[in-house]
């Protein structure tokens, strides 16, 4: 059996079933590979009507085929070392001031919450043990956690195959995992392993497994993409509950808490953006949340007073309207961490839109030197979504797709509800062999696009327009997932 048309009625019950059981959230677009899902289910179970099979998922005695349609269902694609901004954030900045900053307790909290086949929370614990080595004794604990008990049972065995690795530096591999000759995948070390605890938990329905306050990092990555805005919502509360102050929440490249939650903070580290609980922020407005940088100052240097702010407020007050609004660095100095020198304030020149330059380079084929100009007015105004976007264009048509991935990422973190930056990101993702990712940037482009009201044209992008962008779009998504489809399931 491959795939069953479901009726409108049959689709609507498993759809309400799945978003019940675990947040899901199935639109008609995804009514085939629900299809595919249930055949799968409808065969290992031997039930060949429709009806039947819908009468046991629902029944009093159907918890075990509920959980295993959401095994069926639920995408567990994953790899090491996934994100490489986020990784080298991770590693140059995140883990060595948690340590620091656990140095006392000797205690670290970390939630993979999502965690797929382990993936993530090895990573995790990679990067705790370039650190901390096995002799250390200190009380870490990384808890993985999943609705999904195949992919809890493969993350247990922590037996990897190739495609597991395609972001893996090979001296990582060399170095954290061993060569199992017999079935041929490579083995996570024990150094590593014992760092890990699975859990079977579901995000949406089962109360957090840790306490308030408890936790320095959690990764909810890739999770929340096929929620629905309120189940988004709620999670991102409980999350928000379990992190300590100053602990680190890092979202997947396409998820965002714009106008979901004004709980944490948005902190540019390097190449990436993450988000932050930092509760002395609180009294501070939606916007300053979105854009306050990280404190890194040491212990004994004066926090800002409400004086401090205020000025920072009619500082920004008093500046000519700019494309986007250049935060208040905070005082830069911790001396364990690399310091990066604030940007320059942009000269806003009232007549002339820095870009226009780039326009031009891009319109005229001249792309490298779109992409350097692009770079340096990147530099000077790091939060100008605009500028990170034509910086994609020009690498895109270069055929830098590493590069323009970076850069297009902070676009749609900065602004997201750019479908032209999304559309760039499918594309590029696509090429770069994550279908499952490209697909996600096509709808999220689809969506976004299809919410403008003016039918504008992107010269930048061949004159396409806005409605045509978005269909292809749609297009696109379903071909990415269709390329996708033989190896798993859906959300
Ligand atoms: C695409 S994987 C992401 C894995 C990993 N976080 C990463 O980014 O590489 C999404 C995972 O979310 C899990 N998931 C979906 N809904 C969930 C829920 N309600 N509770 C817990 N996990 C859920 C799925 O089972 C799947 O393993």
């Amino acid at each position: 059996m491959n795939r069953i048309a479901l009726s409108d009625p049959e689709f609507a019950t498993v759809a309400s079933l799945l978003h019940d059981a675990a947040g899901l959230s199935f639109d008609d677009s995804r009514r085939d590979s629900l299809g595919f899902c249930i055949a799968e289910r409808m065969s290992a179970t031997q039930v060949s009507e429709v009806s039947t099979y819908l009468a046991m998922l629902t029944g009093p005695d159907g918890g075990r085929e509920r959980q295993a349609l959401l095994d069926e269902v639920t995408i567990p694609e994953t790899h090491f070392f996934r994100n490489p901004p986020q990784i080298r954030a991770l590693r140059k900045y995140v883990m060595p001031e948690l340590l620091r900053q656990a140095a006392d307790s000797k205690r670290l909290r970390v939630w993979s919450a999502g965690c797929s086949t382990g993936e993530e929370a090895y990573t995790i614990a990679i990067l705790i043990r370039e650190l901390l080595p096995p002799s250390v004794d200190w009380d870490i604990k990384v808890i993985a956690s999943d609705v999904s008990t195949r992919a809890l049972t493969a993350g247990r065995l922590a037996h990897y195959g190739e495609r597991a690795f395609v972001m893996t530096d090979p001296l990582d591999l060399g170095r954290w995992f061993v060569m199992d000759t017999t079935t041929g995948s490579w083995v996570v070390r024990d150094e590593v392993r014992e760092l890990v605890e699975f859990r079977h938990h579901n995000l949406v329905t089962d109360p957090p497994p840790f306490d308030e306050d408890e936790v320095d990092l959690i990764l909810c990555r890739n999770v929340t993409i096929y929620f629905d805005r309120e189940t988004t919502r709620r999670l991102m509360k409980r999350l928000h509950s379990r992190l300590r102050d100053g602990g680190y929440l890092f979202l997947g490249h396409a998820e965002t808490l714009w106008q979901i939650s004004d709980d944490f903070t948005l902190v540019p580290l390097g190449d990436a953006f993450v988000y932050r609980r930092l509760d002395e922020t609180e009294e501070k407005t939606g916007d300053e949340r979105r854009w306050v940088l990280p404190d890194r100052r040491t212990e004994n240097e004066p926090r800002p007073t409400r004086a401090d702010r205020r000025r920072g407020d009619a500082d920004r007050r008093g500046r000519p309207a700019g494309p986007v609004e250049i935060p208040k660095l905070p005082r830069l100095v911790t001396p364990a961490m690399p310091v990066t020198p604030p940007p320059a304030p942009v000269p806003v020149a009232p007549t002339r839109d820095p870009l226009d330059a780039v326009r031009s380079a891009i319109a005229e084929g001249r792309y490298d030197e779109a992409a350097d100009v692009a770079a340096e007015v990147v530099a000077a105004t790091p939060l100008w979504a605009q500028a990170h976007y034509l910086q994609g264009v020009a690498l895109t048509n270069l055929g830098r797709d590493a590069d323009a991935l970076v850069v297009l990422r902070k676009t749609v973190y900065l602004d997201p509800e750019h479908g032209f930056a999304h559309f760039l990101l499918g594309g590029a993702l696509e090429r770069m062999g994550e279908p499952i990712a490209a697909a996600r940037s096509y709808r999220a482009a689809a969506n976004t696009l299809g919410r403008r009201k003016l039918d504008g044209v992107a010269p930048e992008l061949g004159g396409r327009s806005v409605s045509e962008l978005a269909a292809l779009c749609m297009q696109f998504a379903s071909r990415a997932e269709t390329d996708f489809r033989p190896a798993g399931g859906i959300a």
